[in-house]
């Protein structure tokens, strides 16, 4: 068991403000991925004497109350605010509703405390902003957004193999989230909206495979996209598909739909040496990963390519336990600022591409354009009807 003091691969003595303490942690909201997730994830690197969980908030009363005498969490509030003032903790977990994170997330950042919010990140690119606006400039505090599909030795690896282009260039990609929801998943009235859900399948689900595309394959540069409701009774799109080009050469497709009965998650990228597939729904390990060699490469070098090293699943702890160490190095951590924007931005553009019929570069959604400030970019067919034209 490792503690602050002790921390292996450290020859420095700690310094900073959490030198030989542990990190306080608050989660808000103490739903599904907050007790199923987060508290986890937590509680681990607690045994590891890394952090201990202070405080728990929620909306609702009797739920946190109960949330908190279950697990052993000291203190429960229904006011974020106030725990904030009363217990200020070092880092907090949003696992609440996305349009909840922006305002949440800035708190935490005013009241000092590092973020580490759930994915979708924010609504909108202009919510991002103003996000990150409020993050430290020196040494934090800093908001992190939850993409655990990035973390574990599976896409270490296959990053690192991509980062050296030991595989070539990357050429040709796939990138795949094809799932199953029917309608009485979309009978909730708060799911298919863009006030409530921020979009379709391509916000709400395909977000992780696109980060992980990005993550792997570095920046894109211009996408040209297809959206459809062909089946559910929802504002937002129930299917998208989208070509994207990225700025290495590489030409991907993506898929997000919610109407497939077998459902994947897959990402497949053709170098000139090898092609890389991951294939899994909700996680991966490094069975989940094949490289297969193109036939002229030497045996030596593609049995090289297999040894993914000791097998970490990716998950929450694995990004909460690179996260804590950040926050000791005060070191900005990864999937915050730009490096956490990049699949929110590509999803902007997906849905300008698709709704306007245009091919969107990087960088082009910015202030004053309708898309920077909702994602349905106030697109007639898509944008949400006003009560008033539905009546008249
Ligand atoms: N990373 C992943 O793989 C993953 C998986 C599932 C969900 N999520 C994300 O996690 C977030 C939460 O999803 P969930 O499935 O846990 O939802 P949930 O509905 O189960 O839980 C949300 C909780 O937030 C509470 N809440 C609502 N308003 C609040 C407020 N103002 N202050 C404090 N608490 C409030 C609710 O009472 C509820 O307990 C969403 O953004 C979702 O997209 C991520």
């Amino acid at each position: 068991m490792s503690t602050p003091e002790t921390r292996p691969g450290t020859s420095q003595p700690p310094s900073g403000p959490l030198a030989g303490r542990r990190v306080r942690a608050a989660i808000i909201g103490t739903g599904a991925i907050g007790r199923g997730s987060h508290l986890p994830a937590l509680n681990r690197l607690a045994e590891e004497g890394e952090t201990e969980v202070v405080a728990a908030v929620d909306i609702d009363a009797i739920a946190v109350e109960e949330f908190c005498e279950q697990t052993g969490i000291p203190h429960a509030y229904t006011d974020l605010d106030r725990m904030l003032e009363e217990q200020r903790p070092d880092l907090v977990s949003i696992c609440t509703p996305p349009t909840l994170h922006r305002a949440q997330t800035i708190a935490a950042l005013r009241a000092g405390a590092w973020v580490w919010c759930e994915k979708p990140p924010v609504p909108t690119l202009a919510d991002y902003d103003a996000v990150e606006a409020e993050e430290g400039t020196e040494s934090g505090p800093y908001a992190s957004i939850v993409f655990q599909h990035r973390f574990g030795s599976g896409s270490r690896h296959v990053r690192r193999l991509l980062a050296e282009r030991a595989m070539g260039r990357p050429l040709v990609a796939h990138c795949q989230t094809t799932w199953y929801r029917d309608t009485a998943y979309y009978a909730v009235p708060w799911r298919g909206r863009w006030a409530t859900e921020g979009g379709g399948p391509a916000m709400g689900h395909g977000i992780h495979q696109m980060d992980l595309l990005l993550d792997l394959l570095g920046p894109w540069s211009e996408v040209r996209a297809m959206a459809g409701r062909l089946v559910h009774d929802v504002e937002t799109e129930d299917v998208s598909t989208a070509l994207v080009r990225f700025e290495n050469g590489a030409l991907a497709t993506v898929v997000n739909s919610v109407l497939s009965p077998e459902e994947v998650s897959r990402i497949r990228i053709d170098c000139e040496r090898a092609t890389v597939e991951l294939t899994h729904l909700y996680g991966h390990s490094n069975a989940n990963w094949r490289i297969v060699p193109a036939p002229e490469v030497p045996g030596d070098e593609a049995a090289a390519w297999q040894d993914f090293g000791a097998d970490v699943p990716s998950s929450h702890l694995e990004q909460l336990r690179e996260l804590v160490a950040s926050m000791r190095k005060g070191e900005r951590p990864r999937s915050s600022g730009a490096d956490g924007r990049t699949s929110l931005e590509l999803i902007a553009a997906l849905y300008k591409s698709a709704f306007t019929d245009s091919t969107v570069r990087a960088g082009e959604i910015g202030p004053g354009d309708s898309f920077y400030t909702a994602m349905h970019g106030n697109v007639p067919g898509w944008a949400p009807v006003a009560a008033e034209e539905v009546s008249a």
